[in-house]
């Protein structure tokens, strides 16, 4: 079993904890970004990968109304009881991505459980590398839980309890990406993803390419602001244009790059800047799976080298420590794109490299790295795996 280290940890602990083995155990991998950024929630495309990392959880049946989680990485435990359910303020604030899923599992009442459970999850996902290790965890926590209370739900809808978590209770207001990919990831595969219509694809990716995580050091934080302020400014151009096109607009998946060019002027500046990002990645999305038919990795990469300008100058969720290693790897040959990947502000970057040359790869970024900041990134070569699922 892939991460099988993890899950003898997670049932180690479960047993140390509560005694016996779990009733459900539920895995969910982390996710990579490879191409249309913020694209998302303006119900436009995506390419992703679910990633060889992941969370395990593992639950059984209370006997009575507790609720108790245990987070095995950071050795800290939260109790509640069923009617006691909220986000949690202060504190063990990580538990809000477990009770939260739990509680729009059952549509915000989560009394009609009847009976509380105890949990105990880990995982290998590094946390703020912009990997989606909280969507992995609220994935891993729905599939178990909705298999302990017997619920059957759809995996888009299954995906939509995880957001609701992030909007409600850890308070990032995120598209459906990350519990999407956690879910609808294939071996060797990316994930295509359609958010009007909440279509899913795998494409075959072929076996002379692979990714290579660059995670930096800076901070990566979506609830401090700058993530909702971005999704805002998306929302106010949509009602612009909405406003001046003949053509019905709802989100800026209905507004082209040639109308974003003609109309802009009736924007701000930072508006019509934070606009044309999305608007252009579903672009290169859609060119992209173009070239993916044809096998033209090459050209693929250099849509995400285009990807990242657009990061850069539009929507301004770049920074300093991501541009050094997107502009180190676009002067390695090896490297066929590179940009940085999901929400941005720090985090990391994703390379569509040839793993042939991986350390050399490496090394090269490194090297670029620690001569701009004294420290080093972490280079990790991801292999597109399978989504979430019941262990
Ligand atoms: C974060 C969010 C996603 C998506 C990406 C950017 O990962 O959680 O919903 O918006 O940023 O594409």
């Amino acid at each position: 079993m892939q991460n099988q280290d993890v899950y003898d940890k997670v049932l180690a602990a479960f047993a140390a904890k509560f005694g016996g083995k779990p009733e459900k155990v539920a895995y969910a991998p982390g996710r990579i970004e490879v191409l249309g950024n913020h694209t998302d929630y303006n119900e436009g495309y995506v390419f992703s990968a679910a990633i060889d990392k992941g969370t395990f959880f593992a639950v059984s049946a209370a006997a009575d109304d507790t609720v108790t989680l245990v987070a095995l990485d950071m050795n800290e435990t939260y109790t509640c009881k069923l009617a006691d359910v909220k986000k949690v303020e202060t504190g063990a604030t990580w538990a809000n991505y477990p009770l939260g899923t739990f509680n729009w599992l059952f549509d915000g009442e989560p009394a009609k459980a009847g009976k509380g459970f105890k949990a105990v999850f880990g995982g290998n996902i590094p946390l703020g590398a912009g990997l989606s290790s909280s969507a992995a965890l609220e994935m891993a926590t729905v599939l178990a839980l909705a298999a302990l209370y017997g619920i059957e739900k759809d995996k888009t809808t299954l995906a939509k309890i995880g957001q609701k978590a992030e909007h409600t209770f850890a308070g990032c207001p995120c598209g459906l990406l990350d519990q999407a990919s956690s879910l609808y990831g294939k071996e060797g595969s990316l994930v295509k993803s359609d958010f009007r219509y909440c279509q899913f694809e795998n494409v075959d990716l072929g076996p002379t390419v692979a990714f290579m995580m660059v995670k930096s050091n800076a901070k990566h934080a979506l609830v401090d602001g700058a993530y909702a302020s971005r999704r805002q400014a998306c929302e106010d151009a949509a009602k612009y244009f909405a406003g001046v096109l003949k053509h019905p607009v709802t989100h800026l998946r209905d507004v082209s790059c040639a109308e974003w060019i003609l109309y802009r002027g009736g924007l701000s500046e930072t508006t019509a800047k934070r606009a044309i990002h999305p608007i252009g990645e579903d672009e290169r999305v859609v060119n992209g799976a173009a070239l993916l038919e044809k096998g033209d990795l090459a050209a693929f990469g250099s849509l995400m080298f285009d990807s990242h300008e657009s990061s850069r100058n539009w929507f301004e969720n770049s920074c300093e420590e991501l541009d050094t290693i997107v502009d180190a790897a676009k002067a390695i040959p090896e490297v066929l794109g590179a940009r940085l990947s999901g929400g941005g502000f720090g985090g990391s970057c994703c390379l569509l490299v040839k793993p042939e040359a991986a350390d050399k790869i490496a090394a090269a970024i490194t090297a670029a790295y620690k001569t701009a900041y004294g420290d080093e990134p972490t280079c990790a070569l991801i292999k597109p795996s399978a989504g979430a699922h019941l262990v």
